[in-house]
C-alpha cells in the first residue's frame, strides 16, 4: 500500500460548468473502493480517453474524474484470492476510465473480474501498446474471419489507418497475409503505412464522398472501419459479395445513411465491435493470439511513448486528428517527468 501521495490526471468541473484538467496529487485513501490495488506502470491514449479528458458527457458521468481505459502494472494489495501482491496484471475497457476512475494514475483500484494476469509472450508495456486498440483490431479481424474473409478473398480496407486501432489493424492484417488497403487523411504518412504492411494507400476523401447510388462497384472483401459516419455508408456500398465490414469507430461521425441493398443484394455482413465488454473467454483468446501467433514482428514501429505530464497536450492533438500511431503512457513515481521516444507527433 503506498503511503505518500501520487500523481494522476484529474478532470474536474466547477459549479459554473468550467472544465479543469490538471496533474493532481492524491493519497491512496482518495481512490474508490475496489478489490485490487494496482501500481500502474503503463497506460495508453485512446480516442475514448481523449473524450473523457474533455469531460464528454457520453463518457464521464461524474466529476472529479481520472481517465485511462487501459492500465498495466503490479498488484500491491488484493481482497481477491485470484490476485496476489507482486503479480503483473493488466486491464482494458469495462467501465475503467469512464464510469469509474482509470489508469492515468500511479495507482488504481480495479474490480478483480476485470483484471487479467500478464500473458506469457507479452511485456507489461506491450499489453498497453496493444491495449483497447489492439483488442479492438483483433476482434475486428476475428469478425472478418468468422465470415470467411481470408487472405485470398481480396483487398481488406482499414479506415483511419494511422490511428491507434487503424495502425494495429494494418500491422496485424498484413502479418496474417491479407492485402491491406489503408485509408488516411495524412499524405505524409503514406510511406509509413506501406512500411507497416499496406499494399496500397487511398486518400480519406475517396471514401467519404456524398455518393447517392445505393451500391458502388465491388472493391473490399473486408473492412475494418474506425471512422463511421459517411465513410461507413460508403464502404458498405463498396463491399464485395459476402464480404464483411467490422464497424468499431466513430471519429467521422455516429450517424450514417443506409439502404438494405448491400445486405440483401450482396450478402454483406455488418459486424459490430465492442471491446469494452468483450466476454472473458473471447478476450483471453484474443490476448493469446496477440501474444503469440498474431504478434507482428514490427509491433514496436507503431509505438509512441509519452508520460502523464505530457498527456494533456497529446489529448488535444488526438481530438484534432493530428496524432499517428499507438500511444503508450509510461507512469513512474516522479512527480515531474518528460516525454521521450515519441517518433512522430
Ligand atoms: N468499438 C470499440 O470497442 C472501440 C475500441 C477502441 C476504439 N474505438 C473507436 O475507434 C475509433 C478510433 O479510435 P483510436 O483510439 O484509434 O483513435 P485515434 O488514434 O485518434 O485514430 C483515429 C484516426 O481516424 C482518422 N480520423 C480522425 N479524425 C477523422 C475525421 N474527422 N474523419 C475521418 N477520419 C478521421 C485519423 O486517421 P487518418 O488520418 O489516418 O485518416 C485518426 O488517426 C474511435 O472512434 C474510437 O472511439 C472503438
Amino acid at each position: 500500500m503506498p503511503e505518500s501521495d501520487f500523481s494522476c490526471v484529474w478532470i474536474d468541473q466547477s459549479d459554473t460548468g468550467d472544465l479543469s484538467r490538471t496533474i493532481h496529487r492524491i493519497t491512496p485513501a482518495r481512490l474508490p473502493e475496489e478489490e485490487v490495488l494496482v501500481r500502474v506502470d503503463y497506460s495508453s491514449l485512446n480516442y475514448k480517453d481523449a473524450l473523457a479528458a474533455s469531460g464528454h458527457p457520453g463518457v464521464v458521468q461524474a466529476f472529479p474524474h481520472v481517465p485511462g481505459i487501459d492500465a498495466a502494472g503490479e498488484v500491491v494489495g488484493s481482497d481477491s484470492e485470484r490476485f496476489q501482491p507482486g503479480q503483473a496484471v493488466f486491464v482494458t475497457g469495462y467501465e475503467l476510465g469512464a464510469q469509474r476512475w482509470g489508469g492515468w494514475s500511479r495507482y488504481a483500484r480495479v474490480p478483480a473480474d476485470w483484471l487479467l494476469p500478464l500473458p506469457p509472450g507479452l511485456t507489461l508495456e506491450e499489453t498497453m501498446l496493444y491495449g483497447t486498440a489492439g483488442l479492438t483490431a483483433a476482434l475486428s479481424i476475428d469478425a472478418l474471419r468468422r465470415q470467411d474473409v481470408v487472405p485470398s478473398s481480396g483487398e481488406v480496407l482499414v479506415t483511419g489507418a494511422t490511428g491507434g486501432v487503424g495502425s494495429l489493424a494494418v500491422l496485424l492484417l498484413a502479418g496474417l497475409g491479407y492485402q491491406v488497403v489503408a485509408s488516411t487523411g495524412k499524405p505524409a504518412m503514406h510511406d509509413a503505412l506501406r512500411n507497416w504492411g499496406a499494399s496500397r494507400v487511398v486518400p480519406r476523401e475517396e471514401l467519404a464522398g456524398s455518393q447517392k447510388r445505393p451500391l458502388l462497384s465491388e472493391r473490399w472483401a473486408g473492412v475494418v472501419d474506425t471512422v463511421g459516419g459517411a465513410t461507413l455508408a460508403s464502404v458498405l456500398k463498396g463491399t464485395r459479395r459476402n464480404g464483411c465490414v467490422a464497424a468499431c469507430g466513430l471519429v467521422g461521425g455516429a450517424d450514417w445513411e443506409a439502404t438494405v441493398y448491400p445486405f440483401i443484394l450482396r450478402g454483406v455482413t455488418l459486424a459490430g465491435i465492442d471491446s469494452a465488454w468483450c466476454p472473458l473467454a473471447r478476450r483471453q483468446q484474443m490476448w493469446s493470439r496477440l501474444a503469440h501467433e498474431w504478434k507482428p514482428a514490427r509491433l514496436a514501429e507503431v509505438a509512441r511513448l509519452t508520460t502523464l505530464d505530457a498527456l494533456l497536450e497529446r489529448v488535444d492533438q488526438m481530438l484534432a486528428g493530428r496524432l499517428t500511431g499507438r500511444w503508450v503512457v509510461a507512469i513512474t513515481d516522479a512527480p515531474e517527468s518528460s516525454e521521450s521516444g515519441a517518433a512522430h507527433g
